[in-house]
């Protein structure tokens, strides 16, 4: 039997791989885009819809950030909104462990997943930058070597408040007057170094008992964190031998956790573009990484690896000469730190050494290494070139992102969809209710809390 696709869509929003300008682009703002992007998802039966997070704007040289899109609505108050008008489809979203606090979060959580009857999902994310913590009052409270020690600390916390409640308590018995079975429903008491809470949970158990867990991270202790508790990760490692390598990496964790490989499922990010012949697919990509590349984002990209004010740059000439700032990043500040270099000096040597060797300008360049097109071809070859990757074990399925905001999506379900479900890769029609029985993951009960995350 060939392993199943397990597919989702990415409502992009706030880095190039978006196209605002793109005259079939729509709001990221308003809720009619939420609203078809999903429905487009849930007719081509993806698994889930997934919602990332920015605290804060960014900004780059002291000013607002606005080559690609500004702004993002609570994700939250948007997924609440689409659970009215979907059915099926699983509602991630990206919530941080460092900026906020557990008992919220799990209220949110678990009203969530009562909504959308079971189809909740937190994407537990440890980014820890001061400046962001400057919106909550607490720059630079939490070290970047203590985000994980919260993280473990928080979702353990969250995962107690969930099972704090069977589901049982609730008999609302109207003949007797009697409301509750159990007489102390939601007891839970935690206190470690980071939180000392005790009280009793006001969210009766929901369908999922928790929401499906995912983790982002990329270090080996956020890949630890992820073989320890989560359920799915969504990783960047999109390539075969990047996506085997990762894949080979983080599953072979989990027997240290006592977990079984079916217990996490691994799904990076990915981009497409679709064309009718393969010479016609590779000439749209083209078109649109030279619109993902302005001749300005080619320089603020050379500013966020070289740390330094490059507005005076030509893009179409060589790259600087000189190396980067070393030190803490000054010039871009408030981006995913995942996509900051880890090494902008090592970096800028092999970008340097690229350009020289294939005669690229820098915009050239920057449109060669920060390549966002996983697939590009025609629906029938990224179908297998998918269904490839997924059986090689270089992930269990990948979560898209178009370049078009909402319509992108589109062209992805009516085409390349059908294609996996003849190969019998992919679902024809959901057979859970549940985004956990969507994910083929195992169902939690009461309890759990300790094994999962400990
Ligand atoms: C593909 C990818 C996308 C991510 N997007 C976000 C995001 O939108 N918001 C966020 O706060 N963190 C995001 N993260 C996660 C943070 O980068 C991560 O929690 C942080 O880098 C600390 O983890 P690490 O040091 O283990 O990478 C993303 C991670 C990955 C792999």
């Amino acid at each position: 039997m060939p392993k199943q696709i397990h597919l989702a869509a990415h409502f992009p929003g706030v880095n190039n791989t978006t196209v605002w300008s793109d005259p079939a682009s729509g709001s990221h703002i308003e809720f009619d885009s939420f609203r078809e992007f999903a429905q487009i998802a849930e007719a081509g039966k993806l698994d889930f819809v997934f919602l990332a997070e920015g605290l804060r704007l960014r900004e780059q040289n002291d000013r607002i950030y606005d080559l690609d899109v500004v702004g993002r609505p609570d994700t939250f108050t948007v997924l609440a909104a689409l659970a009215a008008v979907t059915e099926r489809i699983g509602l991630t979203g990206t919530i941080n462990s460092t900026f906020n606090e557990p008992y919220e979060v799990a209220r949110q959580f678990a009203t969530l997943d009562h909504l959308s009857d079971g189809r909740a999902a937190w994407n537990v994310v440890t980014s820890w930058d001061a400046f962001t913590g400057e919106n909550f009052r607490r720059g630079g409270f939490l070290a970047q070597a203590d985000r994980y020690d919260r993280a473990r600390s928080f979702l353990q916390t969250a995962l107690e408040l969930f099972d704090s409640w069977r589901g049982d308590e609730v008999v609302a018995d109207k003949d007797r007057g009697t409301f509750l079975a159990d007489p102390h429903p939601g007891a839970f008491a935690h206190r470690d170094a980071f939180f000392d809470i005790a009280g009793q949970f006001d969210v009766p158990r929901s369908p999922q008992g928790r929401p499906v867990v995912f983790q982002a991270g990329d270090s080996d202790e956020g890949r630890d964190f992820a073989a320890a508790a989560a359920d799915v990760i969504f990783s960047r490692h999109s390539t075969l031998e990047a996506g085997q390598a990762f894949y080979a990496d983080v599953k072979g964790r989990l027997p240290r956790f006592g977990r079984t490989r079916e217990e996490l499922l691994i799904m990076p990010a990915a981009t497409f573009v679709l064309g009718d012949t393969e010479d016609e697919a590779a000439e749209l990509a083209h078109e649109v990484r030279m619109a993902q590349v302005s001749p300005a984002t080619a320089v603020a990209f050379l500013e966020q690896l070289w740390n330094r004010d490059l507005s005076d740059h030509d893009p179409d000439g060589p790259l600087p000469s000189v190396d980067p700032v070393a030190g803490e990043n000054t010039i871009a500040r408030g981006r995913a730190s995942v996509r900051m270099h880890r090494d902008p000096v090592a970096t800028a040597h092999e970008w340097r050494a690229k350009a020289e060797a294939e005669g690229l300008t820098s915009r050239e360049l920057i449109v060669e290494v920060t390549g966002r097109q996983s697939f590009i071809g025609t629906p029938a070859t990224v179908a297998a070139t998918i269904d490839e990757f997924v059986q090689a074990d270089a992930s269990d399925g990948f979560v898209l992102a178009p370049h078009i905001t909402p319509g992108g999506l589109a062209p992805f379900v009516e085409q390349v969809v059908p294609l996996l479900q003849e190969r019998g890769v992919f679902r024809t029609d959901y057979e859970g209710t549940t985004l956990r029985e969507h994910l083929g993951l195992p169902l939690r009960q009461p309890g759990g809390a300790a094994a999962a995350a400990s």
